[in-house]
């Protein structure tokens, strides 16, 4: 490496490395020639080249004192990390802390930290709780507390003046992408429920609300999510803002869910309300035989079922999206069509053994 490519490289801490989010910023980064990365979550990863892996958990405050507080080199804190709970107001305690103490840490011994990136969603506009005002747009007011997201953001517009670095806060519809043991990956939901749809000699039935197959929405690629990081994170135009960043088009189930059928095999039935969470917990032993039959990677039934999650977005019978014009106001001019997304992420899977 050349000695003015060493001056200029950049050290990425991405918190939340083995998440769908944190996992796919990475893979970005290391296509970039001017980032080191090091990974941060409870489990590792592979060491290769350019990345290392720090385990931490960060919900103990001396332990990610002890491990995170040597590394000096960080220039860039890319915060991804998620602790799932069953209540709103639950999330907010443990999600607020460990943000708290990774910057913490940080902080205290990283004299070139630049810029911290906080990853957010459409809970800051309320999606989670009910038709939300749409295309929700970032100068939109907040909602009535607990919402873990606007008190990160909070803590960072408050940690931030006088300091060395600047924030940006990203704001992606669901995100798709390949992770492994995630709770929230909507991707991986409709890819077991098709796969294993098949295998019982099924048709694809839409098991959300029955609004929820015509309700307008919108999905955010990992990969587009990940460009969009890296370019709020180090264009200085970007500074202490936050951005909606989506896909770029929109859809209804209604029209994509027949595609998605297609590309699995299956034909389409009326839609059926029901519970994932609940009709696919006795499903375990089906996963372990085509895991077999198949010779599919020996992912466990936990680690490819987000069933809770899937519920959670089959229930949107409103319309779910935000206007994301400011991000390419600013010069980010990515997009994905959603349709194709879908289905290059079901071919991964496939390629990976994930799925038949
Ligand atoms: N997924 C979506 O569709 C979506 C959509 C919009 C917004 N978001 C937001 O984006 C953020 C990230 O979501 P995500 O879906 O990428 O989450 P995720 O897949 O669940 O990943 C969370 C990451 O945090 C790590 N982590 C959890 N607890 C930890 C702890 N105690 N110590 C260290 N690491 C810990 C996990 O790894 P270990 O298990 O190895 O620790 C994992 O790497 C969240 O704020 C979420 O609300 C997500």
């Amino acid at each position: 490496m050349k000695s003015d490519q060493i001056e200029t490289m950049k050290t990425a801490l991405v918190v939340g490395a083995n998440g769908v989010i944190g996992r796919n910023l990475i893979n970005y980064l290391l296509t970039l020639s001017d980032w080191n990365v090091i990974g941060v979550s409870r489990r590792c990863g592979d060491d290769t080249g350019r990345l290392r892996y720090v385990p931490v958990n960060l919900l103990n405050e001396d332990e990610t004192r002890e491990k995170l507080g040597t590394l000096t080199e960080v220039t860039h804190i890319f915060y991804a990390a998620y602790q799932d709970r069953p209540t709103w107001a639950e999330l907010v305690q443990p999600n607020l802390s460990m943000l708290v103490n990774v910057v913490n840490a940080v902080e205290a011994v990283a004299p070139n930290l630049q810029h911290i990136s906080l990853m957010q969603g459409y809970k800051v506009y309320g999606a989670h709780l009910g038709p939300f005002k749409t295309p929700a747009k970032e100068t939109d007011a907040y909602h009535m507390p607990p919402e873990f997201n606007v008190d990160q953001q909070l803590f960072l517009e408050q940690r931030q003046p006088g300091s060395t670095w600047t924030w940006s806060a990203l704001r992606p519809s669901v995100v798709c992408g390949f992770a492994l043991g995630n709770p929230m990956n909507l991707a991986m939901v409709i890819a077991i429920y098709a796969s294993m749809s098949k295998e019982l000699g099924l048709p694809l039935r839409f098991p959300g609300k029955p609004g929820a197959y015509h309700s307008l929405l919108e999905m955010t690629d990992a990969g587009l999510l990940a460009r969009a990081t890296v370019w709020a994170a180090t264009d200085a135009g970007c500074a202490n803002q936050a951005f909606n960043i989506t896909n770029g088009d929109l859809f209804r189930w209604n029209e994509l869910w027949p595609k998605i059928a297609a590309f699995f095999e299956l034909e389409t039935a009326p839609p059926l309300p029901m519970s994932l969470e609940v009709v696919m917990a006795d499903k375990e032993p089906l996963w372990k035989s085509m895991v077999e039959k198949y010779g599919l990677e020996n992912n466990g039934y936990k680690d490819v079922s987000s069933w809770r999650f899937g519920d959670f977005v089959f229930a949107w019978d409103y319309d779910f999206f935000a206007d994301s014009s400011k991000a390419r106001r600013f010069g980010f001019h990515d997009f994905v069509d959603t349709e194709k997304m879908f289905m290059d992420i079901f071919e991964d899977f496939r390629q990976r053994k994930v799925i038949p």
